[in-house]
């Protein structure tokens, strides 16, 4: 049996979630304070689907997928569910926590030259992964790193398997990553930003390679990014997050065709376009406030060009605007009474 034979799952978008964030919330103690990071985030990943998280900087992207990970530093605390294959995370610790972590969820980062450790050869690293996960000795390990090599599109693996991280470009690295994250052969697959390091071009590349390494083993896959346009190539849906919530979330094409929120529309406006010149690009103005400064109701009021006094009570409730099967919720004051799509002009 191949390796991908042997991971693969079920078949994309079907089946029972492998991840469901239900009502998380994540706080961080700063000073003596308990300050909430992040508030009442639903997600929900099936196998074979690729679900984007996106916003701008600061957002709250990386606190929320550390938080489903449990790899919050210690002066943090989370609320509410994250259950992975039906199994609730929240509360497990140490051992009992590793048994999941490991091999059902991975998770890739920003830079990855700087998850790698300098000092070992990328496949003794990927090797080392795979021991960890099954008691196999070294040189099944060794085999097994050139296969996941293999899997991730490194060129001649059997040989680049010795080199060390340094001798390796960024996009290099990330495939390295990759195949760390795969050694354990997780059923969900966290890539936080994993191109923004990355020219355009290797960029493509490295995206293309989650998607075809997620059509044959049938991960499901979270995204996260601050650009819609790669949420349009990739996702099949999407969570839109400003300010630790999310405000929008649906099939990737209703957020495109039937906006809901203003901010999304905002996220749109800023979408690098190959008609206009990059220099008129739009871009909301102002910036997303630190958690010490959110407001009392819609966090985004304040940069709303529809913005009212109903946006300012608290509790706006969460609406549902499905116009198909596919869930597509909306968290604004004035869902219904507004057109988003209207909202930014050049
Ligand atoms: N350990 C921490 N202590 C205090 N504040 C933190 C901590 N980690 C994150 N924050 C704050 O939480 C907010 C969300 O940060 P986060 O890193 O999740 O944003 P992001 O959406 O991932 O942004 P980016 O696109 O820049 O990666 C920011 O205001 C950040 O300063
Ligand atoms: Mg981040």
């Amino acid at each position: 049996m191949t390796l991908a034979q042997e991971l693969s799952g079920p078949a994309a978008g079907t089946g029972d979630p492998v991840l469901e964030v239900s009502g998380m919330s994540v706080d961080i103690r700063i000073d003596r304070d308990w300050v909430r990071i992040v508030e009442d985030v639903s997600l929900t990943v099936r196998p074979g689907e690729t679900v984007g998280l996106v916003g701008e900087s600061g957002s709250g992207k990386t606190v929320t997928s550390l938080a489903i990970m449990h790899l919050l530093p210690p002066n943090a605390r989370i609320h509410g569910s994250v259950r992975v294959n039906g199994r609730e995370l929240v509360g497990l610790r140490g051992r009992e926590l590793d048994r999941i972590r490991g091999p059902e969820m991975a998770m890739i980062f920003q830079e990855p030259r700087r998850s790698l450790n300098p000092a070992f050869t990328v496949g003794d690293q990927v090797a080392e992964s795979v021991r960890r996960h099954r008691r196999t000795d070294r040189r099944t390990a060794w085999r097994r790193a050139v296969e996941l090599f293999d899997l991730v599109g490194i060129p001649d693996p059997g040989r680049r398997a010795s080199a060390y991280p340094h001798e390796f470009s960024g996009g290099m690295c990330q495939r390295v990553m990759l195949a760390m994250a795969l050694a354990c052969e997780p059923q969900l697959l966290i890539a936080d930003e994993p191109t923004t390091a990355l020219d355009v071009t290797v960029q493509r590349q490295v995206l293309a390679l989650i998607g075809e390494v997620q059509e044959r083993l049938g991960l499901g896959v979270l995204l996260i990014t601050h650009d819609l346009g790669v949420v349009a190539e990739v996702c099949d849906r999407a969570a839109v997050m400003y300010a630790g919530r999310i405000s929008e979330q649906g099939p990737v094409t209703d957020l495109f065709d039937r906006t809901a929120h203003p901010y999304t529309a905002g996220l749109l406006h800023a979408m690098p376009d190959p008609v206009r010149h990059a220099d008129r690009m739009g871009s909301i103005p102002g910036m997303v406030p630190p958690p010490d400064q959110f407001v009392d109701g819609c966090r985004f009021a304040p940069r709303c060009p529809f913005a009212a006094d109903e946006c300012a009570a608290p509790g706006i409730a969460l609406r549902d605007v499905s116009v198909g099967a596919h869930e597509h919720t909306v968290r604004c004051a004035r869902s219904g009474e507004i057109r988003p799509a209207e909202a930014f002009h050049d």
